[in-house]
């Protein structure tokens, strides 16, 4: 369907009509949701509220209010945007929300969507049996895990480290946007070659985890994501293994180590059968999230190796 510019701006005059015309082109033009919004409506909700500079949990009364034809302009532009550059709307926008805080994204970091937030706001019960005192984010993206723990846990230290440079500049952003510099720091990181006899109580991580047979299947939105944070070799499992084999000296006597892995959930419990991986269940939504205590690692990877 072709439909001109100028004619759109005159037809189309309530918030309720851009969001209806955005949330019918993007089912139309079958764009993949899942960066935070799971439906068309949700998705032009997103972005029609940013254009016009309002809060994203707006409620219904602002449906029908009229828009200027400036913001006309304006909000045309960011859905037709998201519908030619195929590109998760919150690289648009600027922004995404974790476990309900905001957090600054752009295409150097993947748009935050673990379901470990669920963990968080939990306080990781019942698997720390005190509030930690030092808590590592390995992989950290933008920070939005090692973040919205350090605001869980207030006495806690939180590290964040990533291997990408320009994935700690973003999260450094987020930092300070959530005025926790005190309590948060970044660590530039290969696994934990940065991190030499550093130690912690909760080890919480969401590495890249994709097998090559998911990534080559994966709808174009998730390929404007840095590659590094999604595929990790033939079975998605190569970083795994790795803090598999480390992670055990980096954890206190009673720390837990708590990983991410998704659709590899099945493979990494086939390769190793002698570790007692408890796989969490979630009410939102998502799988493949592991917990170890440091002394079930202790015993079995003696045994593995
Ligand atoms: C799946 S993203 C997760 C980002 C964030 N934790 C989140 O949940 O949104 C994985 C992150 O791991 C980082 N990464 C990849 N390989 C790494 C390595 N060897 N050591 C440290 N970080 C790595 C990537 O740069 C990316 O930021």
């Amino acid at each position: 369907m072709i439909e001109r510019r100028e004619t759109l701006e005159s037809e189309l005059i309530s918030v309720r009509d851009y969001i209806r015309w955005g949330a019918s082109r993007f089912n139309q033009a079958k764009l993949f949701m899942g960066h935070g919004t799971d439906s068309a409506w949700d998705e032009a909700v997103q972005l029609v509220l940013h254009s016009l500079h309002l809060p994203r949990d707006m409620g219904p009364e602002i449906l029908d209010a009229r828009l200027s034809l400036c913001e006309r302009k304006e909000v045309l532009a960011q859905l037709e945007r998201r519908i030619q550059e195929r590109i998760p709307a919150a690289y648009i926008t600027g922004e995404a929300w974790f476990s309900g805080l905001p957090f600054n994204v752009d295409s150097r970091v993947l748009v935050p969507r673990s379901p470990i937030a669920e963990l968080i706001e939990q306080g990781f019960e019942p698997w720390l049996k005190e509030e930690p005192a030092r808590i590592l984010d390995l992989c950290t993206g933008s920070g939005c895990i090692g973040i919205a723990c350090a605001l869980t846990f207030p006495s806690s230290q939180v590290d964040l480290s990533d291997i990408s440079e320009d994935a700690l500049a973003v999260a450094q952003s987020n930092i300070e946007r959530h005025g926790v510099d005190d309590q948060v720091a970044t660590v530039h990181s290969d696994l934990f070659a940065g991190l030499k006899g550093e130690k912690y109580d909760l080890i919480v991580s969401n590495p890249p985890y994709v097998n090559e047979d998911d990534l080559a299947s994966m709808p174009a939105e998730y390929h404007a994501e840095p590659a590094i944070g999604l595929g990790s070799g033939k079975d998605g499992l190569d970083f795994t293994r790795r803090l598999l084999a480390e992670a055990q000296s980096h954890l206190t006597d009673d720390g837990v180590l708590l990983v991410e892995v998704g659709n590899s959930w099945a493979a990494l419990d086939d390769q190793f059968p002698l570790l007692p991986f408890t796989w969490l269940e979630f009410e939102r939504g998502g799988h493949g999230v592991f917990v170890l205590t440091a002394e079930q690692l202790r015993g079995q990877m003696r045994q593995h190796h």
